[in-house]
């Protein structure tokens, strides 16, 4: 319903157009809707599809694209990267948007910015590609030549999940001015190897994956500039706007009095500035707000004046123009006068990621009020003054309020009334003895909220360390800022020293107590946090009073300084070593060669279609889920009455539109539904879809869906209530045993138990699971989805539909990323999308949101071991009694499978010859666990090291020496019989200590960890040995289609999908190989069921493996079909060859089939047969540093051998290898799934999961490729490499253990202690028990209900 325009009196005449560019071209659209996003009009109003959508709210940087505005007061443009996903398309009126679509294409010339990404392989699935190049793009235009430092600010806010950012980073680092040594062309870092660079100590070796020389240049001077009609017509920054959406109302005034007067006759009206806040509350807290304001016209909301004892800041003032200004201020004051500057400064650096201060206000942050606010405790803590305003009887009242004491009333509540606007905020100068201090502590340093913060403001009396006045602020801790009068008032009069620690400390903990149920959960955590920020706020201001020869040097023991700090992001390092192919090689043969992703350069410019950029059909419809919200319940009713009487919905289904049978689904057993009948067993399982004829239509009205519950007990979310309730899955527990386990530990010299665990990971992919359906020719259905498995959507849609399979096509062009989250799960959108689409005979689209893909699709199981070993006193383990335990969810799945892969990896590169494996597979109230990369055999790895690192410890021997001891040999059996006819663990282990410098850095680190107490380095090394095989033996077959077209072009399709892998680019480069063609001559449109059937999964780290060989096979035949016209005319070239093998009618078109010979195990009928073809294998160390006063890290570097036999591609493997092991280091230290006791997902998106971020690569990364070591069983002696490197990411946790075992001898604590993962910041610091956590008093467990609880 259109907003009543006759209630809404506005101060301009007339209704608006809102008038913009994209991409140079004017754009005017009379009637703009006030809800919809820039990002959804670029994309389905003009098309421009290259800019993604990866989460919706501002977290991931897929929808990056840059702002331009001419700023008439400085006379200056402005270049930003904004989020398209929040910012609203009505406030663009003026403005200019560049697209990736903008700046280059592969069709007229790269930009720059495009071609290096692609070049440097910085692009694997693409899909946050365009983001990442949009960000690059800003800073180069308002930076032509940026410093590293600028590359991380702006990449804060750029999320990637498949690169682990190295390749990035150094395809960008070209730009800037660390690359750039003033020579120009001469310069030697641009000299390509031809012409001598230099590398050649070893002529095996090589080190360059990417041909810098080739670069095209970057000249600023040829960027497209502002539109001259922007520039010149000033109209647009004056003209009061208004716009009338369907249900809201959009006001641009541009005077105060306009502004106040609005405020005034629409009290709730939402002023909007940056949208960051108010957009998020609108997309998924679905609010609806009728009245706009946009105030970013009004003088007074956007100055900054500088005045004697403060500066004005406008409320309209984004956070990066405050940080700008007060940085240049800080630059020219006294620097006494700067102190709260400086502090603001700091916190601004970790606030959001750049594209969110761009358009931020500080304003927004300090109205919203919210508790883990960033600068509120800064502003509260300086008592800043803000100048308040409103319209009373026509005239401007001005008030101005003090943050501090009583301005916060109650969540997201201030003293600010409805009907005023706050103006601006006094950024207050400090004076000679005041010094502010301020800290954050987030789950991920950079772009993430805080877990607790504080600001510290303390005077003292002249010339004294006696405090005068302090105020101390907190958010994290009350449902406001708070504030710590009892304690400060401790304070007053007494001198800043250790003794004051002491009571501070105790103050604090009496002071801010919390519930153990409080919301956020981490109670303890939180609670010492306070402790532990205030030591470090007194550590880094005394300090300031040892400079200022207030304090004694010795008034601070040494070895306690460093505890003030806090991380920064080191500038990366970074080699890659792989090995050369031989000279003998053709030029034009790929094979060994780092060749760029085929796609790369589609992507870099947005030109790569990714499913939900297929252009939408005539009468296409969309479809929404409604999801479960109760963890397990009887399903009494549901009424989609409301829903289906909305204008636009066209129907609704559920389980009645399908047979029991044909409602029956699943990966391997149907024991899920298509749409939950009867009863749910987790919150987020599909209970039906709404079909309406858009989006927005179709989630409104899912909300509409009324659906009535009786809750179901017990409801079990962790593998601990499982065992309790002795929920597990039929058939298991199940076992694999090897020797006589009891006689082995009666001799055992020690026999100890212990245990390990870990939580899941969310998949994180960063392009949703989206499903297009087309009906076609009668009963015939086309399927465009994101699956890594085409064939099981095409056979599970004819299950559904109950058609046969030859009805039905699956095709899959390209994914955003799956790593096995689109294995098996993609069923759960792509089988109600097929059913409507066919029942309808409408075509249907769905992409789900990043909750709700997270909310229903499964995670990487949650897993449990407990142990129970045999071993010399030499450390030689000689027997082991495991339990597995894996958290499945509500559905077998896959996970039959991943257990079976754990219970085989348990041992990883340890030979142990008495074995008692045993796995449980807990069914619990979440949705279906699934495939994710590693599949299993990092959790049972996980479980190895924790084993060889407990035996080292009791033997009380060197860990490195206790492995060598344990290392499985060539030869040797595992304890499911198979031969290990190769095993070069070795090798890569002596390399790898040998790159990383292991026992050097060993030896520093214990001097660093002796003169530092608040700060410890740990190191680590981890093994790695993944089995290559499906566990499923009749999946490891595969088929390719070659045809060879008379032109001489070859389109080749195989069994697998590109995921970003590169999967295509090597199987191009198989075909050239093969034929003797140039890779050009091959192209590989996509995969689809109707062109090879019955194809496997793209899962198992074996796409290569098995297609490759299919691809042979095709090419062979071939090859052999052309033979005798080759022979007949050896002069001739391929085109003219191709043209004869035609006129002679040979058929240019082949299929190729191949099945891993030899696989075959059963653990009864085939007990020595293989269970996997090969292993690959590799090393990993990591050095990391922990604040154990926060629990904060740095991960300092990483070193990774790895045997991958001869690789088809250095750089796809490398970029494999460094992605895989950032995965791994996710999973281990910062990815924390957050459910509710009751099964509600809390980290549903971006916000709250933190995935790896450009700032946490380590700052050396290193990585080789094994040289001379060519595999036997795998195409062209290559190996796989998708899964194997990702344990090594648990190098980072092991090392972090070190460092806390570091911290705990200072107090006397044992070095034997458990750490779970991941370990994040809270784990960190609660294992680093010390005189500050012991104040924290911990209630019983069970005698309160948790915030949250760990699956
Ligand atoms: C991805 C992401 C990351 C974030 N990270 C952080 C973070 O690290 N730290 C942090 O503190 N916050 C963070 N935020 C929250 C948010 O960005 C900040 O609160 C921001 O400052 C809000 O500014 P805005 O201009 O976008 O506010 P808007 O969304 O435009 O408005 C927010 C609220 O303030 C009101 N308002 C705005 N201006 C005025 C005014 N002049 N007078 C009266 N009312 C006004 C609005 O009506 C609205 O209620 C993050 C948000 C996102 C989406
Ligand atoms: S889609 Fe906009 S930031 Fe993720
Ligand atoms: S390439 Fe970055 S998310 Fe896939």
């Amino acid at each position: 319903m259109a907003a009543d325009r006759s209630s809404l009196e506005m101060p301009v005449e007339k209704e608006s157009s809102l008038i913009f560019f994209v991409n140079g071209k004017k754009v005017t659209e009379p009637s703009p809707d006030p809800e919809c996003t820039l990002l959804t009009y670029l994309r389905q109003k003009l098309r421009l599809c290259g800019t993604k959508l990866g989460c919706g709210e501002g977290g991931c940087g897929a929808c990056t694209v840059m702002l331009s505005r001419f700023d008439r007061a400085t006379n200056s443009f402005k270049h930003l990267a904004v989020n398209a996903c929040l910012m609203p398309v009505c406030a663009m009126h003026g403005c200019a948007v560049t697209t990736i679509e903008g700046i280059g294409s592969t069709r007229t010339r790269l930009h720059p910015v495009q071609e290096r990404l692609a070049k440097a392989h910085g692009s694997q699935c693409g899909f946050c590609t365009p983001g990442i190049v949009m960000s690059m793009y800003a800073l180069l235009r308002s930076m032509p030549l940026p410093s590293m430092k600028d590359l991380e600010i702006a990449f804060q806010g750029n999320l990637c999940r498949c690169t682990g950012y190295r390749p990035i980073l150094e395809g960008y680092k070209t730009f800037t001015k660390e690359f750039s040594c003033g020579m120009g062309d001469k310069c030697c870092k641009l000299k390509s190897k031809e012409n001598g660079n230099g590398c050649g100590a070893d002529i095996n070796v090589d080190d360059q994956l990417f041909e810098r020389s080739k670069f095209l240049p970057f000249d600023p001077s040829q960027e497209p500039i502002f539109p001259p009609e922007l520039h010149l017509n000033s109209q647009y920054d004056v003209d009061n706007l208004v716009f009338i959406g369907p249900r809201s109302i959009w006001y641009r005034p541009v005077d105060l009095v306009d502004l106040l007067k609005l405020k005034s006759e629409h009290p709730h009206g939402k002023i909007i500035v940056g949208n960051t806040e108010v957009g998020v509350e609108m997309k998924f807290k679905q609010f609806l707000y009728t009245v706009h304001i946009n105030p970013i016209k009004v003088p007074e909301l956007n100055e900054i004046r500088e005045l004697k004892d403060s500066i004005l800041f406008g409320s309209a003032v984004t956070l990066m123009d405050i940080e700008d200004y007060l940085r240049e201020r800080i630059e020219k004051l006294p620097e006494q006068e700067t102190r709260f500057f400086r502090c603001a400064v700091k916190m601004l650096h970790y606030f959001a990621g750049k594209q969110i201060r761009n358009v931020a206000s500080l304003g927004g942050n300090i109205m919203t009020g919210s508790p883990i606010s960033d600068m509120n405790p800064i502003l509260t803590a300086a008592c800043a003054q803000l100048k308040v305003c409103s319209l009373i009887d026509g005239q401007i009242q001005t008030r101005e309020v003090q943050m501090g004491p009583g301005f916060f009333i109650s969540y997201r509540k201030n003293i600010i009334a409805p009907h005023e606007v706050l103006v601006g905020i006094y950024f207050p100068k400090s004076m000679k003895d005041q010094y502010f201090v301020a800290f954050k502590q987030a789950r991920r340093r950079d772009d993430d909220i805080a877990i607790v913060n504080t600001a510290i403001n303390v005077t003292f009396e002249p010339h004294t360390n006696v405090i005068g006045n302090i105020y101390m602020a907190f958010g994290g801790m009350a449902p406001i800022t708070v504030m710590t009068p009892k304690t400060s008032q401790i304070m007053l009069k007494q001198k800043w020293n250790r003794i004051l620690v002491e009571r501070v400390a105790e103050s604090l903990c009496a002071e801010l107590p919390l519930e153990p149920s409080a919301p956020g959960g981490m109670i303890a955590y939180r609670r010492s946090l306070v402790i532990s920020l205030f030591y470090k706020a007194y550590l880094a201001i005394s300090q300031e009073l040892i400079k200022s020869g207030i304090m004694q040097f010795d008034d601070i023991p040494e070895r306690e300084l460093s505890g003030a700090n806090t991380f920064h992001t080191p500038i990366l390092k970074s080699a890659q070593l792989f090995e050369k192919v031989c000279s003998e090689q053709s030029i034009c043969d790929p094979i060994g060669r780092p060749q760029v992703h085929a796609s790369a350069l589609k992507q870099a410019t947005g030109e790569a279609i990714y499913c939900d950029d297929i252009p939408p059909q005539v009468n296409e419809l969309y479809l929404a889920l409604v999801l479960s919200t109760k963890a397990h319940a009887n399903i009494i009713s549901i009424d989609a009455s409301e829903a289906l009487r909305q204008q636009g919905v066209h129907a609704f289904f559920s389980s009645k539109d399908l047979s029991e049978h044909e409602n029956a689904v699943g990966s391997f057993l149907h024991d899920e539904e298509v749409f939950a009948a009867g009863k749910v067993n987790c919150q987020g399982q599909v209970i039906g879809a709404i079909v309406a004829d858009s989006q927005v239509l179709a989630q409104r009205a899912a909300r509409l869906v009324h659906i009535k519950y009786e809750e179901l007990s017990p409801v079990i979310i962790t593998i601990e209530q499982a065992i309790e309730h002795k929920s597990y899955f039929d058939h298991y527990p199940q076992f694999i045993e090897k020797g006589n386990l009891e006689q082995a530990f009666s001799v055992s010299d020690h026999v100890y138990e212990g245990s390990c665990r870990m939580g899941g990971q969310e998949h994180f992919y960063l392009e949703t699971n989206v499903c297009v359906a087309t009906p076609r020719d009668s009963d015939e259905i086309e399927l465009f989805c994101s699956t890594q498995n085409p064939s099981e959507i095409q056979r599970l849609a004819a299950h559904v539909l109950a058609l046969p399979c030859h009805k039905v096509v699956c095709r899959a062009k390209r994914l955003g990323g799956g790593f096995g989250g689109k294995e098996s799960r993609s069923l759960i959108l792509a089988l109600p999308v097929a059913l409507a689409c066919h029942r309808l005979r409408r075509p249907v689209r769905c992409m789900l949101d990043r909750d709700e893909d997270m909310m229903s699709t499964g995670t990487r199981h949650p897993s449990l071991f407990k142990y129970k070993l045999g071993f010399t006193k030499e450390g030689l383990i000689t027997a082991c009694d495991i339990e597995c335990y894996a958290n499945a969810g509500l559905s077998m799945d896959l996970s039959f499978s991943s257990l079976d892969r754990t219970m085989k990896h348990f041992e990883n590169c340890y030979r142990i010859p008495n074995v008692k494996v045993g796995g449980w597979l807990c069914k619990t109230n979440l949705p279906s666990n699934t495939a994710f990369r590693g599949f299993g055999g990092p959790q049972g790895m996980f479980a190895a090291e924790h084993i060889i690192r407990d035996v080292a410890h009791i033997v009380g021997k060197d860990l490195v020496d206790v492995m060598k001891l344990n290392f499985y040999k060539t030869g040797d059996r595992t304890h499911y019989n198979q031969q290990l006819e190769y095993f070069p663990i070795e090798r890569c282990l002596h390399e790898c200590l040998d790159q990383s410098k292991f026992y050097e850095k060993r030896k520093e680190i214990q001097v660093f960890n002796g003169n530092n107490r608040w700060r410890k380095r740990g190191i680590s090394l981890v093994p790695t040995k993944y089995g290559i095989a499906f566990g499923g033996m009749h999946l490891n077959q595969s088929g390719a289609l070659v045809n060879i077209y008379l032109d001489g072009s070859v389109l080749l399709t195989h069994g697998g999908v590109e995921i970003g892998q590169g999967l295509h680019t090597k199987m191009i480069q198989c075909c050239a190989r093969a034929l003797n063609i140039p890779p050009e001559l091959v192209h590989i449109s996509e995969t689809a069921t109707d062109r090879v059937p019955n194809t496997s999964p793209t899962a198992a780290s074996v796409g290569s493996d098995l297609n490759g060989m299919a691809v042979l096979n095709a090419c062979e035949k071939l090859n052999h079909r052309l033979k005798p016209i080759k022979e007949a005319n050896p002069q001739c070239t391929w085109k003219e060859w191709i043209k004869k093998a035609y006129f002679e009618r040979i058929s240019l078109s082949a299929t190729g089939f191949y099945k891993i010979p030899d696989l075959g195990y059963h653990p009864i009928t085939d007990p020595y047969a293989r269970q996997y073809n090969y292993y690959t294998n590799g090393v990993g160390v990591s050095v990391v540093e922990i604040d154990c006063l926060t629990g904060d890290h740095q991960v300092l570097s990483t070193d990774i051998v790895m045997d991958i036999g001869s690789s088809l591609n250095p750089a796809i493997d490398i970029g494999q290898i460094e992605g895989a092991f950032m995965q791994g280091y996710g999973l281990f230290v910062l990815e924390e799934l957050i459910y509710s006791p009751q099964g509600a997902l809390y980290s549903r998106g971006p916000g709250m999961y933190k995935i790896p971020g450009f700032a946490d690569i380590p700052g050396e990364f290193n990585v080789s490729l094994l040289t001379g070591a060519p595999n036997p069983r795998a195409v062209y002696s290559s190996k796989a490499v998708g899964e194997p490197p990702l344990f090594i990411g648990s190098a980072v946790f092991f090392a972090i253990k070190e460092a806390i075992a570091a911290a705990r001898a200072e107090r006397g604590l044992s070095s034997n202690f458990r750490l779970e993962a991941p370990a994040a910041a809270a784990r960190i610091r609660m294992a680093c028990e010390d005189e500050f956590t012991e104040l924290i008093d911990q209630p019983p467990p069970h005698t309160f209900t948790p915030w949250n609880v760990v699956p």
